[in-house]
């Protein structure tokens, strides 16, 4: 059997170009005793795979140029020489970016007995969604009534944070850009401020204009304006959950701090970044807490999917050019 996958043929230098990723197609092994086969049946492509491309170890190894590249999946087992794991079994897995993957069975999960949709565990459900149930709940530790800010908040994590933290009772801000975004959150409730065409001092008059009252918490999904913006509108004693910076991960060169720095000092703010593998081991707490209301619709989510092994590049560049809502997703 042929298994189609991406490779990436360089480390790329600023926002990668589409010629980067190169389809490839090989004859699969026999299968090895512990290995199952899996038709991918749903990628997902995420911003940390562009930290992946930049041929620097970080907290995860990077990919290596001609290899098939990684990332989360879904999909059916279609052969098994592992116990645990038998043929129509659905399965998340980390061998993505490519249709037929095969590989140990320890590295496989069952997915989990909920009724939602199967790509919603790579979304919802999966690696974004307890990312952004652990920045709120344990990293900014999240109280009843506090006023939270989100950047890139119709996001696949920012969507789900926007949510948690309004269910707390306070003022909910998203920082998001295209107007359809801003109208996906507005439509549940949140307020929406776009960042698009603003300099930081805008951005912190549009904030203030919204919440004059100021943040308590702020989740941090994209740097740049949009931090030095939260640092201005944090009241005493706010915190900051650092998830990600993605203003940052095409940057040819460095780019300037937070000209307002001194207000972590002035305003006795915490700070602090996490990484969602350290805290895997809440994933089952998460998903008895947030799995229900997925599928009994009190926590809603948006999708934008591309069709097609072909355009898995397009989808994960999509990421940068801002054109999803919600979760970014591959169809096969
Ligand atoms: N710490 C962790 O373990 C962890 C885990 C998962 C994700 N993350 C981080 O969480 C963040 C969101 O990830 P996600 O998977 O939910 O992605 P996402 O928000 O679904 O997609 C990325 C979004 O970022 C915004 N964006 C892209 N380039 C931007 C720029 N230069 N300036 C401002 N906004 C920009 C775009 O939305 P706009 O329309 O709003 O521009 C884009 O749609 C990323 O920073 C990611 O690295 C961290």
């Amino acid at each position: 059997m042929q298994s189609r996958y991406f490779t990436i043929n360089d480390f790329p230098q600023g926002t990668p170009a589409r010629e980067l990723f190169e389809l490839h197609e090989a004859e699969l092994t026999t299968l090895a005793e512990g290995e199952v086969r899996i038709r991918n049946t749903w990628l997902s492509v995420d911003p940390y795979m562009r930290g992946r491309m930049s041929g620097v170890k970080t907290y995860i190894d990077p990919f290596v140029i001609g290899e098939p590249l990684e990332g989360a999946a879904v999909g059916e087992v279609i052969e098994s020489r592992d116990t645990r794991l038998t043929v129509g079994d659905k399965v998340r897995h980390m061998a993505g970016w490519r249709d037929i993957a095969q590989l140990p069975g320890d590295q496989v999960e069952a997915l989990p007995d909920i009724e939602v949709p199967e790509q919603t565990y790579l979304g919802v459900l999966g690696m974004p969604g307890m990312t952004a149930w652990t920045g709120l709940n344990r990293i900014a530790g999240m109280r009843d009534g506090d006023n939270v800010l989100v950047s890139a908040a119709s996001g696949a994590v920012g969507s789900l944070a926007v949510q948690l933290a309004k269910a707390r009772g306070g003022t909910v801000v998203g920082i998001a850009g295209a107007p359809e975004k801003l109208a996906w959150l507005e439509s549940h409730g949140i307020q929406a401020v776009s960042y698009r065409g603003k300099d930081a001092q805008q951005l912190t008059e549009a904030l203030q204009a919204v919440c004059p009252e100021g943040f308590d918490v702020y989740y941090e999904n994209v740097g740049g304006v949009c931090l030095e913006a939260a640092l201005n509108t944090l009241r005493v004693n706010g915190r900051i959950a650092v998830c990600g910076m993605i203003a940052r991960y095409n940057a040819e060169g460095p780019m300037p701090g937070p000209s307002n720095l001194p207000m972590v000092l002035i305003k006795r703010l915490r700070m602090q970044g996490f990484i969602i593998f350290d805290h895997w081991s809440d994933y089952p707490r998460f998903l008895e807490e947030v799995g229900p209301k997925v599928a009994n619709g009190e926590i809603d989510y948006a999708e934008t999917v591309e069709e097609g092994l072909e355009r898995t590049p397009d989808a994960f560049l999509a990421l940068f050019a801002g054109t999803n809502t919600g979760k970014m997703l591959v169809r096969l």
